[in-house]
C-alpha cells in the first residue's frame, strides 16, 4: 500500500453521487482509501460504489440527507460500524435556492443553510469524538468562491459558504493538533450544479477566469486528495482557492 496516498484510510464523502464528490470518491479509492459514498440520489450513489468496486477498490453506499441531524448521525455511525473508524470526513454537499434577501423565503434560507452549512457542523459533531479517540483525522469542507465576494442573487448560498470559512477556523483551532480542517473554494466546475445552463452561458462563465475554461470535478478532487493526505501536514484552518485564476482577474475589457 506504500505507493498509495491514502493507504487503508476510511473516507466519508457526502454529495458523492455526482460532480466533485463523485470524482473525489473515485480518486480517494484509487489512492487506497475505503470510501463511504453518501448522497440522497441512491441509484447514482450505488453506481459510484459499483464503479469503484469494479476497479478493485473498496466502497460502501449510505443514504443520508445531510440537512437532517438523524441522517448525519446515522451516516457517521454506519461508517464507523462498517470500517471501525473514520480518517477523512469530506463535507461536500451544497445546494441552494437563488434570490436576493428580499426574494427568498424563510424556507429557502433554512433549506440552503441546513444543507450547505449546518450539515458540516452536524457531521463534524458526530465524527469528531471518534477521530479524537483514535488520535487523528482530517476534515475537508467544500466551500465556494461565493464566500469571497457577492454575486447577484445568491443571498442564502453566500451566507452559508461564508459561514463555512468561519467554521473551518473554529474547528481547526478547537481540535488542533489532532485534527486538521481545511476548505476548498472552487470556482466554476462542470457538474450537476450547472444542469440546464447552456453552452453559451457556460462559455461566459469560463471567460471570467484567467484559464478561460471551467474546471472538471477531477481537478477539485486532486486538491481534496492533497488536503486529505499527509502531503498537507502543516495545513489547517486554510481555505484553498481553486478557481482557474478567477480571483486574480480584474474585471476590465482586454487591452484597456
Ligand atoms: N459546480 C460548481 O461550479 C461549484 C462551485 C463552487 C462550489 N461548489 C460546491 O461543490 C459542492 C459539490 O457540488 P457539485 O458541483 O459537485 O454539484 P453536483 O450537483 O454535481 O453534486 C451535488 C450532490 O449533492 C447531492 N445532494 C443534494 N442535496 C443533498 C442532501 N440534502 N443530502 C445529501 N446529498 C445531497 C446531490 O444529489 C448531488 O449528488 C457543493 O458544496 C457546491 O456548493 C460547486
Amino acid at each position: 500500500m506504500d505507493k498509495f496516498m491514502l493507504p487503508n484510510k476510511v473516507a466519508v464523502i457526502t454529495g458523492a453521487a455526482s460532480g466533485i464528490g463523485r470524482a473525489t470518491a473515485q480518486l480517494f479509492a484509487r489512492e487506497g482509501a475505503r470510501v463511504v459514498v453518501s448522497d440522497i440520489t441512491d441509484e447514482a450513489g450505488q453506481a459510484v460504489v459499483a464503479g469503484i468496486r469494479a476497479d478493485g477498490g473498496e466502497a460502501l453506499y449510505v443514504h443520508a440527507d445531510v440537512g437532517h441531524m438523524p441522517d448525519c448521525e446515522q451516516l457517521i455511525q454506519t461508517a464507523q460500524a462498517h470500517y471501525g473508524r473514520i480518517d477523512i470526513l469530506h463535507s461536500n454537499t451544497g445546494t441552494h435556492r437563488r434570490g436576493t434577501a428580499v426574494e427568498i423565503t424563510e424556507a429557502d434560507w433554512d433549506w440552503s443553510l441546513n444543507i450547505c452549512l449546518k450539515s458540516a457542523w452536524m457531521l463534524a459533531h458526530h465524527a469528531l469524538p471518534g477521530m479524537l479517540a483514535q488520535g487523528g483525522g482530517v476534515i475537508l469542507l467544500t466551500g465556494s468562491v461565493h464566500a469571497l465576494w457577492g454575486y447577484a442573487g445568491y443571498a442564502a448560498y453566500e451566507a452559508a459558504k461564508g459561514g463555512l470559512l468561519a467554521l473551518t477556523h473554529s474547528l481547526a483551532v478547537d481540535f488542533a493538533p489532532t485534527i486538521r480542517v481545511n476548505t476548498i473554494l472552487p470556482g466554476a466546475v462542470v457538474s450537476g450544479q450547472w444542469t440546464g445552463v447552456g453552452a453559451a452561458e457556460m462559455h461566459k462563465v469560463a471567460d471570467c477566469c484567467a484559464l478561460k475554461r471551467n474546471a472538471q470535478p477531477e481537478e477539485i478532487a486532486q486538491v481534496a486528495l492533497f488536503l486529505a493526505s499527509p502531503m498537507s501536514s502543516f495545513m489547517t484552518g486554510a481555505s484553498v482557492v481553486v478557481d482557474g485564476g478567477l480571483r486574480a482577474s480584474a474585471p476590465t475589457p482586454r487591452g484597456l
